[in-house]
């Protein structure tokens, strides 16, 4: 059986299927649930300082064959109620980590330095969010903006830093350079693509704040750009995230140069079984092209023939 075993930023985890920032993790009993069922991390909704109950209904649209469009809006309960979760999750034995957003790099790295003190194994930057005004993509939209915020954070934790870096730039990977250089263990890529549905008879947009973010099978490939093009320029660890739904979806992002990926929309669509299923079948994957471990997954799309990072 393939070793499914991968280290993060210093951080071992049994497998590389990791709970996704929003799905799944609003509680500690949620966070918990997707750990007995296999996850091998599970990252928490994105805390802030305050509660927010996000924008009004609908906020999720799915569309079963190739993902779902949501706005959100950051709901959360604030960072003052979310230790509670993170210590019922942690009781269950779960490898935690800590996702926070801000409108500026002091109120980021106030809120990192909170949840790391709840011994979350790391923390993650939400910089990336396309639809929340004032927060992720309006505040980490830059390579000059990344790195300012990452580095009060690291200025302020011990715990290892993940940039979450978002797809709707130009040069996604310039965004990863900087977060490296700023002090980032690993970077994830990526968060939704900013995106649209219009309901043809209301003559208006189908969710209620308009733009959303798209998630899902859809975005898998440009996924798997980004992660390729990030992992040909830093050498910290990338964790590949968007419409991972297989363990052959898995393999991909391995071998385009992932150490892990993120599922979302998968748990929206199939379950928290899904980990367990995934797992099972990234191990048989593997066997079956003679990979030893997942680890040794990694990257080995890069070596061939006319492979570019542009
Ligand atoms: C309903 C929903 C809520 C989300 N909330 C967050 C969030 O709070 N923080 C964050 O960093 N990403 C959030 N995301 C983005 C996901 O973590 C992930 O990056 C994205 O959905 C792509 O992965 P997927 O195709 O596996 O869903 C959310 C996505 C969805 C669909």
């Amino acid at each position: 059986m393939g070793d499914l075993t991968v280290r993060i930023a210093g951080v071992e985890l049994r497998n590389p299927f990791i709970l996704a920032s929003g799905i799944w993790g609003e509680s500690g009993v949620s966070l918990a649930g997707a750990w007995k069922a296999g996850a091998g991390a599970v990252v928490t909704k994105s805390i802030g300082s305050v509660p927010r109950p996000g924008y009004p209904n609908p906020t999720i649209e799915t569309y079963e064959r190739w993902g779902m469009l949501n706005a959100m809006g950051l709901p959360n309960p604030g960072i003052d109620e979310y230790p509670r979760e993170i210590a019922a999750a942690r009781e269950a034995g779960a490898t935690v980590i800590g996702s926070v957003f801000g409108g500026d790099a002091q109120e980021f790295a106030t809120l990192a330095e909170r949840i790391a003190g709840t011994g979350v194994a790391a923390v993650e930057l939400n910089l990336s969010c396309p639809h929340a005004e004032g927060y992720g993509t309006e505040v980490g939209g830059t390579p000059e903006a990344v790195a300012e915020i990452v580095r009060a954070v690291v200025a302020r934790v011990s715990v290892p830093v993940i940039a979450k870096i978002t797809p709707n730039s130009a040069d996604p990977a310039a965004l990863a350079v900087a977060a490296e250089r700023a002090g980032a263990r690993a970077v994830s890529a990526i968060n939704t693509l900013r995106a649209l549905a219009i309901d043809v008879t209301l003559r208006r947009p189908v969710l209620a704040h308009g733009l959303g973010g798209l998630s899902g099978a859809a975005i898998k490939p440009v996924g798997l750009a980004c992660v390729w093009q990030i992992a040909a320029r830093v050498s910290i660890p990338v964790i590949g995230i968007g419409g991972v739904r297989t363990a052959e979806d898995a393999l991909e992002y391995l071998m385009a140069g992932a150490s892990a990926v993120q599922l979302g929309t998968a748990v929206a669509f199939d379950g928290i079984e899904v980990f367990g299923r995934l797992s099972a079948g990234l191990s048989n994957l593997l066997d079956r092209e003679g990979i030893p471990s997942a680890g040794a997954a990694v990257g080995l799309a890069r070596g061939s023939a006319g492979a570019s990072a542009r």
